[in-house]
């Protein structure tokens, strides 16, 4: 049976920050719900939230009904959670087939072994098509790269819920109808549920069955992708204009 991820009530401040305030949202694992909102209001906030990462200022989270907050980040990765760093963070000394093995090591899996935690990172690395890299120093990597390997490296720990924060920024047209296919594949294939953070609305509106609207902190709309682009607070926010009446 498939579990639910359920966030209730989250509150975050940092100091007189407040940069998460009151978001409730739930995530089926095989599913994908997208979350948008400008810049700064509190998306990768609520994610580092939901990894452990950060300490909820009031809010539950829950997994499958079993509290999660309050748990360290490698007990959150241990229950089948996993999330990627907005700004990539690989193990620079270490190549990208060692950077996906230490997730296989580290995470759900428990892999003691190192040589079957390579074969599996092997493995996932030719899944999100980087088989070309995996001998390469993840320092040798670029941006994009990195990225792709943050991905590798959630799917690495077998998680079955991903927390993904803007794996499809800066991409070209090309690369970004590329990198959805492969999403839409790996995900149908795998069947994890992933939240989805993103800015680029063409990934967003492409992926999600669901989609969640935050703005300062604060959840302003929530619906199936066309529901939120017609919703008028969502254009509000985006393009930070009053609604417009029709001239009678
Ligand atoms: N560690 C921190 N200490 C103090 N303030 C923080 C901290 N982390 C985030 N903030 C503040 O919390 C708010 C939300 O930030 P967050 O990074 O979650 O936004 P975001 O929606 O991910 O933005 P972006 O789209 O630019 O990535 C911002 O005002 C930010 O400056
Ligand atoms: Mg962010």
């Amino acid at each position: 049976m498939s579990r639910i991820l359920e966030v209730s009530n989250l509150h975050k401040y940092f100091g007189g920050v407040r940069a998460v305030q009151g978001v409730s949202l739930t995530l089926a694992e095989g599913t994908v719900v997208g979350l948008i909102g400008p810049n700064g209001s509190g998306k990768t906030t609520l994610l580092n939230v939901i990894a452990g990462v950060l300490k909820p200022t009031t809010g539950i989270v829950t997994l499958g009904g079993r509290r999660i907050d309050g748990m360290a980040p490698h007990q959150v990765v241990a229950e089948g959670v996993a999330k990627t760093h907005q700004i990539p963070k690989p193990l620079l000394t270490m190549t990208c087939r060692e950077n996906v093995a230490v997730g296989v090591m580290f995470g759900r899996r428990r892999e003691r072994h190192p040589e079957n935690a390579l074969k599996e990172a092997d493995r996932v690395l030719a899944v999100v098509r980087m088989e070309a890299k995996a001998n390469v120093l993840a320092s040798n990597l670029t941006v994009q790269e990195r990225k792709r390997l943050e991905f590798a490296r959630v799917l690495g720990t077998g998680a079955s819920i991903l927390l993904l924060d803007e794996i499809f920024a800066g991409l070209s047209p090309s690369e970004l109808r590329e990198s959805i296919a492969l999403f839409t594949d790996v995900q149908k294939k795998m069947g994890f549920g992933a939240l989805v953070v993103e800015h680029v609305m063409r990934a967003v509106l492409t992926l999600s069955a669901n989609v969640v609207v935050i703005e300062e902190g604060t959840k302003i709309a929530e619906g199936t992708p066309r529901e939120v682009v017609e919703n008028p607070a969502v254009i509000e926010a985006y393009l930070g204009v009053e609604e417009t009446h029709a001239p009678s």
